[in-house]
């Protein structure tokens, strides 16, 4: 029986993840439902650095094989904040708040500043080593009204201009093909298919 731990406590991820992940491993369950409450501080200055962080400090405690993430959005014309801020960039640190500060930033900027991306960083460990890593990012815009109600984080506000539409508006399928993490998890599942 192949488990695989989801070293994430945000809910919106772990959905995600699982999707993506389906068939891979016999059971795929979040560091909550294993009864896992550990809090990794995120204070590495990479998304790969927090990602290897969160799945080595969990793999030491499980047998089996733990999968963290970090990812965040990368705005060109704020010199690439949030980054590795991105889930306190605000004081607050909730969707809303942080959403309100992003808008009020890249209002100040152009529209050719405007462009983002979103990264993720995945990290595959394995009794306390790192077994595979990758780090992919998804391609967008900024806009200054929210649009759909799909996704999460800053989703209603980061633009796909091939799809006329944001990530709050395209359907959680399709987002699920072309996200920043849908590409790093079609990698990890390359490397865990390639170890069959
Ligand atoms: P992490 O949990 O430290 O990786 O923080 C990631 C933060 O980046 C989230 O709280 C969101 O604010 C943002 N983020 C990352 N991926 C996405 C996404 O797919 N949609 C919207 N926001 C995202």
């Amino acid at each position: 029986m192949k488990k695989l731990i989801l070293a994430t406590g945000n809910p919106g991820k772990v959905r995600e993840m699982k999707q993506i992940l389906a068939g891979l491993y016999d059971e795929v369950i979040s560091m909550k439902e294993a009864g896992i409450a550990v809090d990794v501080v995120e204070d590495a200055d990479s998304f790969l650095g927090n990602a290897a962080k969160k799945a080595l400090a969990i793999s030491q405690l499980v047998e089996c094989d733990v999968v963290a993430d970090d990812s965040g959005l990368c705005v060109d014309g704020l010199g690439g904040r949030p980054g590795v801020y991105s889930a306190r960039y605000s004081a607050e640190g909730t969707d809303e708040a942080n959403n309100a500060k992003l808008v009020q930033e890249v209002s100040q900027l152009g529209e050719e500043q405007r462009g983002a991306h979103y990264e993720c960083a995945i990290v595959l460990a394995r009794k306390g080593e790192v077994a595979f890593s990758c780090e992919c990012r998804c391609d967008g815009q900024i806009i200054l009204q929210a649009r759909g109600s799909e996704g999460f984080g800053y989703d209603p506000y980061f633009l796909l201009p091939e799809y006329g539409k944001t990530f709050g508006e395209i359907e959680p399928a399709i987002k699920n093909q072309i996200s920043h993490r849908a590409k790093a998890l079609a990698e990890l599942r390359q490397f865990a298919e390639q170890e069959r």
